[in-house]
């Protein structure tokens, strides 16, 4: 974790010039893909987000800038273990909701799953109420792995309407539950509201290692939970690359992509 934060904090300390060669373009999926949305309204007239970010496509296919030295090397490493905490996470998921271990794995085509590696870089900021490091928004995958640099700004919201900031703590990883696990259990497990503010005094990093279905994995609630909880599903069956779709499209800053879908009871 700490040659991770070390590796992403030589990343985003290149200079523009040599950053700018990852750059991702607005439209197309990217698997490499720096960016900045330093004062840029993207999602509506809401938000002014103050934030750098790299996000890379690292499972099934691994891919990583190649350069700052060495950052290749350390994130392929980082990826590995995360997926496999991830695997074990899932797989304890799966019986504490009755169901076989490889329950979750087998519904979502874990082995092919879509992995999305993002750092988030939120520089010291002058003016930190007027602006925020990341909207409120839901993860879309299955769960999140996170881990901080010594600086909080991660919050979340309490069922009260109040946002929680989740304390830093070395060696932590914060999990969060995605939309996919909320269709797969059918409204038993939920996503989480979270977002993240910036301060005046330090920058702060994130890692968040964003694991979901495959992509052509059409993730539908559980048919044997279903069963056994004697529900009607909550959720159309959608494929995990139409979820992402939709999600854009659908600027997910201001509606859940959830609601959108989720079926008249
Ligand atoms: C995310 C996210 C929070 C943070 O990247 O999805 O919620 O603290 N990040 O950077
Ligand atoms: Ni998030």
């Amino acid at each position: 974790m700490k040659k991770m934060m070390e590796a992403c904090e030589g990343f985003f300390n290149m200079s523009e010039e040599e950053k700018k060669e990852f750059q991702g373009s607005r439209d197309v999926l990217d698997p490499i893909n720096w960016g900045t949305n330093f004062n840029c309204n993207t999602v509506g007239k809401k938000f002014l987000i103050w934030r750098q970010f790299l996000k890379l496509y690292v499972h099934p296919q691994f891919n990583s800038p190649y350069k700052p030295l060495g950052f290749s090397e350390v994130a392929e490493e980082y990826c590995k273990r995360t997926r496999e905490i991830c695997r074990v996470l899932m797989r304890a998921m799966s019986e504490t909701l009755g169901l076989k271990p490889d329950c979750l794995e087998k519904a979502t085509n874990w082995d092919e799953g879509f992995y999305l590696l993002a750092s988030n870089y939120y520089p010291t900021c002058p003016d930190p109420d007027q602006v925020i490091g990341l909207p409120p928004h839901t993860d879309s995958g299955l769960m999140n792995l996170l881990v901080q640099n010594d600086v909080g700004g991660l919050q979340i919201l309490h069922k009260s309407g109040k946002w929680v900031q989740w304390k830093a703590m070395p060696n932590t990883i914060i999990v969060d539950l995605g939309d996919q696990m909320q269709i797969l259990t059918n409204d038993l497990y939920k996503s989480v509201t979270h977002r993240a503010v910036v301060n005046n005094k330090s920058t702060r990093i994130s890692i968040v290692s964003g694991h979901g279905p495959a992509v052509n994995a059409k993730v539908v609630p559980i048919p044997e939970l279903l069963e056994a909880l004697g529900q009607a599903p909550a959720y159309p069956g959608i494929p995990y690359n139409e979820y992402l779709q939709l999600q854009r499209t659908s600027h997910s800053f201001l509606k859940s992509t959830l609601d959108i879908i989720r079926l008249e009871s």
